[in-house]
């Protein structure tokens, strides 16, 4: 299919195609998006409108590309300026590929060769009821960048309809250069930003499940406290994770033995595991993990456990994939 696939960078000539195909690309938006306002009901005409792409054709800065399959047309990409975080360089406007060739590969083959083209800082930006194509840049960004990448939930001020935006960033320019993560042990001085990601992800996490993580004020002076006593307990492995100085993820594992009427040997159980955003996971969060495996087999360690919110997909894929599987599962209730 790779071979097939012709990205033409399109001029006005090509307009009124890309302008015909945003018929079909409003309509598969719909999919996702057609509850969000009265702006996403079905025309009475049966047709859907799309917005005028002809700035795309017109502006300088501002670039169409025009997807074929063997010749046929099936899809366009169409890129700008338009960013809601000021250092970014290069945004995907708006993305499309025709019904019967989705799901081949050639958004994915399309999406890296636009970014090898124009290595540079890029984001992406994704309404929040589309969740279907946020899997799909998490998994088109997360293989291109090796996992470098970071995801935020950002305010607009122009969409009255859906006032956020899940925003995707990372660099093109670093494709192939794997990120110098270094992981070390933790010390009083990073406790501070430990306790930050726990409680953004607990915070995340009590969306899901609101009584089970239900969050207690001034929870982060006790956690505080608390790492700060782990951190001098010999049955205690804090380490935290980051690049370029700055803590993106930390782990700490503690050292138990299992009940008597089970003999698993020295386990190293995992409750504290945070990465900054979910795209963290298999670059800091295998540093981390990684690392307390080696210094968890020093200390003759026979076995690990992680636990994992039932519903954090990012950080199960991880997990999955470092060659974890699942032994138990908690069901909640409320009484
Ligand atoms: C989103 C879209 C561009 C994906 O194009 P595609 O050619 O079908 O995507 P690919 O086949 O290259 O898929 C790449 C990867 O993403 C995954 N993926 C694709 N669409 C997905 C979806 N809707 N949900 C979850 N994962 C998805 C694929 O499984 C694939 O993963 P794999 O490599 O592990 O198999 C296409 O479906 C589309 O144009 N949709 C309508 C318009 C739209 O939503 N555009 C994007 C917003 S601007």
């Amino acid at each position: 299919m790779k071979n097939d696939i012709q990205i033409i960078k399109a001029t006005l000539a090509e307009y009124p195609i890309v302008q015909n195909l945003g018929h079909f690309y409003a309509y598969d938006l719909s999919r996702q998006c057609g509850f969000i306002s009265d702006e996403w009901r079905f025309p009475d005409n049966g047709m859907y409108e799309c917005i005028d792409f002809k700035t795309y054709f017109e502006d300088p800065d501002k670039k169409a590309f025009l997807i074929k399959v063997k010749g046929e047309v099936a899809g366009f990409c169409l890129l700008d300026h338009e960013k809601l975080r000021p250092e970014t360089e290069w945004s995907v406007g708006e993305f499309f590929i025709t019904a019967k060739f989705q799901g081949k590969g050639v958004a994915d083959y399309v999406a890296e060769q636009i970014w090898l083209m124009h290595p540079a800082l890029w984001e992406l930006r994704v309404i929040p009821e589309n969740q279907s194509v946020l899997k799909f840049w998490r998994k088109v960004v997360a293989k291109f960048t090796g996992g470098n990448y970071r995801e935020e939930v950002i305010p607009v001020d122009y969409d009255s309809g859906q006032p956020t935006r899940i925003l995707l960033t990372f660099d093109t320019k670093r494709h192939g250069v794997p990120p110098k993560i270094n992981v070390r042990l933790a010390q009083s001085e990073d406790i501070a930003s430990m306790v930050n990601l726990s409680y953004a992800k607990r915070r995340a996490y009590e969306k899901v499940q609101p009584q089970f993580w239900r969050y207690k004020k001034g929870a982060e002076t006790s956690q505080a406290n608390w790492f700060q006593q782990l951190l001098t307990q010999k049955d205690h492995i804090l380490l935290v994770a980051g690049s370029e100085g700055e803590i993106a993820g930390f782990i700490i594992g503690q050292l138990i033995t299992a009940p008597e009427v089970y003999d698993p040997g020295l386990t190293l159980m995992i409750d504290d595991f945070c990465v900054a955003t979910p795209g963290d996971w298999p670059s800091i969060g295998a540093a981390l993990l990684s690392q307390l495996k080696s210094l968890g087999k020093e200390k003759g360690v026979a076995q690990f456990v992680v636990v994992s919110g039932a519903h954090d997909e990012p950080k199960r894929q991880f997990l999955k994939q470092a060659g974890l599987s699942v032994a138990s599962e908690w069901y909640v209730g409320a009484l």
